[in-house]
């Protein structure tokens, strides 16, 4: 078996700087960011930020979900990859952080064509699929609690050979610690385990950030 190599903060620091270049409204978010505290680990890594650019860039959906918008980060690395016919909604219950999100997507020229919709991402799914919603693209990031609902009402969203991307499903590794067994360690567990074992889609993990599930509609 291949071994991989540890990746560790300076590597990670390594891997940044000489990967993609962040856009000025990207790096102003998580300037931002780091001035919350421990909620600033909400957000996505850079090495997602460039994973996320680059998938965007290739496979070049018209249709983008995003669940789980916090401050923007996410939101407006898709909105900045995707071509000038697509479009992105975006959904998050908070008031407070959608608001600001909004005001960096006015800064970086992208508000007409990102649509955030402060609401429960729970009610608003069902909504869209009865609204018969069509997407090439949904990244998964909200409450870890509603992960398969929402992968569930995802599926009923996406085009085929669509993609569903989750994050945070290595949970800081504690998914392999025998010791974890906290209610979102099992949840997130149990996410894993009910992609892996769907055969509506085939997907792998990848170690980006908290972890990266890429799954693919077949
Ligand atoms: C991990 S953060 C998202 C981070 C974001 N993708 C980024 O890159 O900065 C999770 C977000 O999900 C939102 N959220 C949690 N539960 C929700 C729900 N039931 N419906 C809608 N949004 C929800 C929270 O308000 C929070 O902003």
């Amino acid at each position: 078996m291949g071994s991989n190599l540890q990746i560790n903060k300076e590597i990670e620091k390594y891997i940044n700087d000489n990967s993609l270049k962040l856009h000025p409204v990207q790096r102003e978010i998580i300037k931002y960011n780091e001035n919350l505290g421990e909620i600033k680990k909400m957000q996505i890594s850079i090495s997602q930020c460039h994973f996320l650019h680059l998938i965007i860039k290739i496979y070049n959906p018209t249709n983008i979900l995003e669940l789980g918008t916090f401050t923007g980060l996410s939101t407006l690395t898709m909105g900045l990859a995707m071509n000038k016919n697509a479009f992105l909604t975006a959904i998050d219950k908070n008031k407070d952080t959608s608001n600001i999100a909004k005001n960096f997507f006015i800064k970086a020229k992208l508000e007409k064509k990102i649509n955030l919709i402060v609401r429960n991402a729970n009610e608003s799914i069902k909504d869209l699929i009865k609204n018969k919603k069509i997407y090439d693209l949904i990244f998964i990031d909200a409450d870890k609690e509603n992960y398969i609902n929402y992968f569930e009402n995802s599926l009923k969203l996406l085009n085929k050979s669509g993609l569903i991307i989750t994050d945070n499903v290595l949970w800081y590794g504690d998914v392999v610690d025998k010791n974890k067994n906290d209610k979102l360690t099992k949840i997130i567990r149990e996410f894993n385990s009910f992609v892996y074992n769907d055969h509506r889609v085939e997907s792998l993990i990848l170690p980006l950030g908290d972890g990266l599930s890429v799954c693919r509609k077949i």
